[in-house]
């Protein structure tokens, strides 16, 4: 199930492939590229547990060709009895306990054997990884010790061109659009250009990618990324002008105008999973915490990126949606435990809970009379509440799968919302009917925005595909694909 994408594990996992490293010109010569991976003193002194720590290496950087349909050189690594059996050439040698140095698997990992593991089209090891799996044969190369729930295989970063789009935002003026796909941030425009009738029509051309110029590959190059790990939310400053977005703990306040980082906000627990703008554009609310633990909600003043409140034990577990009421009063959230929280603005006075959902809640939104809220869970269903009752109204069941996001449009009763099920909806909040659905997602959507005036409507795909549709008649307008945004050759 794709919720697995969700397990801290694979967190972990897509914090490794760049670091923050110094460039020196020495490294970024051709010949060099395939220099060993170093260890690094992991200062550990606990085992090394397989199912904790070697696991969901493998599942991140070797699965890919290693596990289920494709297993090359008759290697399968799904699981550890598999795994220490190795693969046609070498038998059992690939890993000899207690003999790091002498285990083919260790040395092609650290790139020091060939053929180097993963290939060097794919995302190598971190020194930190490669350190675990050294200390891991050191130790005996032990059995798990511990039952292990299988996260679903996440594709390694870079070398992957399709990448699940995990966040979307239209630009107030529904000119710009803005995705995040791996670690990356793209910015696509909306330029005028004639078709062949000499009419003038609007096209979407990508812009640029946000980049933090201090993230770089193992070997110095830089990697074209936004943050370390993955984009897991974007937000949108009312005014157009700042982007914010939440990964890894840390969030990046991005300047648009220029593409440049203007703040970076730090001291998150885990990834910061919902970001959110008051409609007066003071106050930037961050959602996150880490998973079973607690959700961690923060207000913080836009301007000065100054921590305004922290909402202690908020929920408790992973907040994954966060929307201001239209007065700015009060802030909603939804979290993996269920809940849809009020909390009053600044102070962060809990005001109301409302209960029902069976499973996370993945998207929250307020009607502009700011009487009623309007949830979408990973329980397939949308549910509408009476803020001041603190009651439900009505469910409002259509998708065939988890909702992943939710977002109101403008200041209408209208919202919108995708699914697993491929398809985005829109609702009138009103009568909870389905206003239009929005289809030609062949896979998982996992984020939907619209501009205010709801014309431009744009979905984010497992495929890494942004759909943009007509959001007046549904009518699929162009889907940008993570090509474009690849350096021409
Ligand atoms: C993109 C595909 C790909 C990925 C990812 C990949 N491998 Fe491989 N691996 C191969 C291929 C192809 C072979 C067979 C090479 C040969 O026999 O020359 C192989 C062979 C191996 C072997 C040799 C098995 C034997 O008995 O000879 C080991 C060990 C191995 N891989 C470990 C890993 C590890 C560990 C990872 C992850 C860190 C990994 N591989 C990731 C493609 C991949």
């Amino acid at each position: 199930m794709r919720w697995l994408a969700f397990h801290p594990l694979v967190v972990l996992l897509w914090v490794g492939p760049v670091l923050l490293a110094p460039v020196s010109s020495a490294q970024e010569s051709k010949k060099d590229e395939l220099q060993p991976i170093p260890t690094v003193d992991l200062k550990r002194n606990t085992p090394i547990e397989y199912n904790t720590d070697i696991a969901p290496i493998f599942e991140n950087k070797c699965f890919v060709c290693h596990s289920g349909k494709i297993t090359e050189g008759d290697f399968d690594m799904s699981s550890y009895d598999k795994l220490m059996k190795g693969g046609r050439k070498r038998g059992a040698k690939v890993i000899i306990p207690g003999k790091p140095e002498e285990s083919f698997l260790f040395l092609a990992c650290a790139r020091r054997a060939r053929p180097i593991m993963p290939p060097k089209t794919e995302t190598p090891l971190t020194p930190h990884e490669l350190s675990l799996l050294k200390l891991w044969i050191e130790q005996g190369a032990k059995a798990p010790t511990t039952t292990r729930v299988r996260t679903k295989v996440v594709v390694s970063l870079p070398p992957a061109l399709v990448r699940p789009v995990r966040a979307v935002v239209v630009a107030p003026d529904g000119k710009q659009v803005i995705a995040s796909r791996g670690n990356q941030i793209h910015v696509y425009t909306a330029q005028k250009k004639q078709d062949p009738g000499k009419k003038e029509v609007l096209d979407w051309v990508y812009q640029r990618s946000l980049v933090d110029p201090n993230v770089k590959f193992p070997d110095g190059k830089p990697a074209g990324a936004a943050h370390v790990s993955l984009v897991e939310s974007l937000a949108i400053s009312p005014d157009g002008k700042t982007l914010a977005s939440g990964s890894f703990q840390e969030v990046i306040l991005w300047d648009l105008a220029s593409g440049q980082i203007r703040q970076r906000l730090t001291g998150f627990a885990d990834r910061v999973t919902a970001l959110a703008f008051s409609g007066d554009g003071k106050y930037l609310a961050t959602g996150g915490g880490p998973p079973s633990e607690e959700g961690e909600l923060k207000l913080f003043d836009a301007a000065s990126a100054q921590l305004v409140a922290e909402i202690r034990n908020a929920h408790s577990d992973t907040v994954f949606a966060l929307a201001f009421s239209p007065d700015g009063k009060y802030l909603a959230s939804g979290a993996a435990d269920k809940f849809v929280k009020v909390f009053e603005v600044p102070s962060g006075k809990l005001v109301k809970s409302f209960e029902g959902h069976t499973h996370h809640v993945m998207g929250v939104g307020w009607t502009p009379d700011g009487k009623r809220l309007v949830s979408g869970s990973a329980d397939n269903i949308v549910k509408a509440w009476d803020f001041d009752k603190g009651e439900k109204i009505r469910d409002m069941p259509g998708h065939q799968k988890q909702i992943t996001a939710l977002v109101v449009v403008g200041k209408t009763p209208q919202f919108l919302t995708v699914s697993g099920d491929t398809t985005a909806r829109l609702w009138n909040a009103d009568n909870g009917a389905t206003i239009r659905q929005f289809s030609g997602a062949g896979d998982f959507l996992y984020a939907v925005a619209a501009s205010p005036d709801g014309e431009v409507v744009a979905t984010g795909c497992e495929d890494g595909l942004v759909r943009l549709y007509n959001g007046k008649t549904g009518a699929l307008l162009k889907a940008l694909a993570p090509e474009e945004t690849a350096p021409k050759k």
